[in-house]
């Protein structure tokens, strides 16, 4: 059984006041969560003031970017082992907004891929399609071609310290969900890939579902065999919210 899991990815949004109340909130009802693991990944600014909140806590917390380099001369960019220090368990690497919005490419995600994990951190690699995409029937190949810039430059094996989260663009803050089953035929599309490198590892990895997920749809995404939890946006910013949805795992 692979463990459930439920990130929150706040985006840019958050200020010092609005996290410690929204902190309060899920810490206040975190008894209440059964069998998922919960995180959040705030933006860098705010991740000393998640140490100090959540330390002795079980709720993790993240980033949701770093650089590919070692530190240097890179103006506005974060690097891996500052992420250390304040004892991020997670990063996520390619979102869609990063690839869409900021240019990364499949390459540069693999490359960030292998920076988080060569430090001992997880990182939550982001893939999913575009509408345009999924109604030219290219959903598989475009997910396939995402996964296998990580494959082919860091082996198999390197799945099993990570997660994927599956987040089809068309689903991310448009409220409009895939239906479990289109979710869970994309899993079990990624398991399958992987499973043909290396069973054990496909078994073994998360593979979670991002896109409008909210408390009322989690139970049905969650229980299919493939989803093993959420990568939640918006709904991650309300503690009730938050709670519903690892409630669900
Ligand atoms: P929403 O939950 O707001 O659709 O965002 C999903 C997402 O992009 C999480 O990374």
């Amino acid at each position: 059984m692979r463990q459930s899991l439920v990130v929150g990815n706040w985006k840019m949004n958050g200020s010092y006041e609005a996290n410690r109340s929204l902190i309060n909130g899920i810490k206040q009802n975190i008894a209440s969560v059964k069998n998922s693991e919960m995180a959040v990944c705030p933006p860098f600014v705010y991740l000393s003031q998640m140490k100090r909140l959540l330390k002795d806590t079980n709720i993790g917390w993240g980033a949701q970017n770093v650089s590919q380099q070692e530190p240097g001369a890179f103006t506005g960019e974060i690097a891996i082992g500052m992420l250390v220090d304040f004892d991020c368990k997670y990063v996520i690497v390619g979102h869609s907004e990063r690839r869409s919005l900021y240019g990364e490419s499949d390459e540069l995600i693999a490359e960030k891929f292998a920076t988080v994990q060569a430090a001992g951190l997880i990182p939550i690699l982001c893939i999913g399609e575009l509408l345009e995409e999924r109604e030219a029937g290219n959903t598989e190949a475009v997910v396939k071609r995402q996964l296998d810039a990580v494959l082919n430059s860091q082996g198999v094996a390197s799945l099993e310290k990570s997660v994927i989260a599956y987040e089809p663009v068309w689903a991310i803050g448009t409220g409009k969900t895939a239906t479990p089953q289109q979710a869970q035929d994309v899993h079990a599309f990624i398991r399958g890939q992987i499973s043909a490198l290396d069973a054990k590892v496909a078994e073994k990895v998360q593979i979670l579902y991002g896109g409008s997920v909210k408390g009322s749809n989690a139970k049905e995404l969650f229980a299919m065999p493939d989803i093993d939890g959420g990568l939640i946006g918006g709904a991650s910013l309300k503690a009730d919210d938050f709670l519903a949805i690892g409630q669900a795992g």
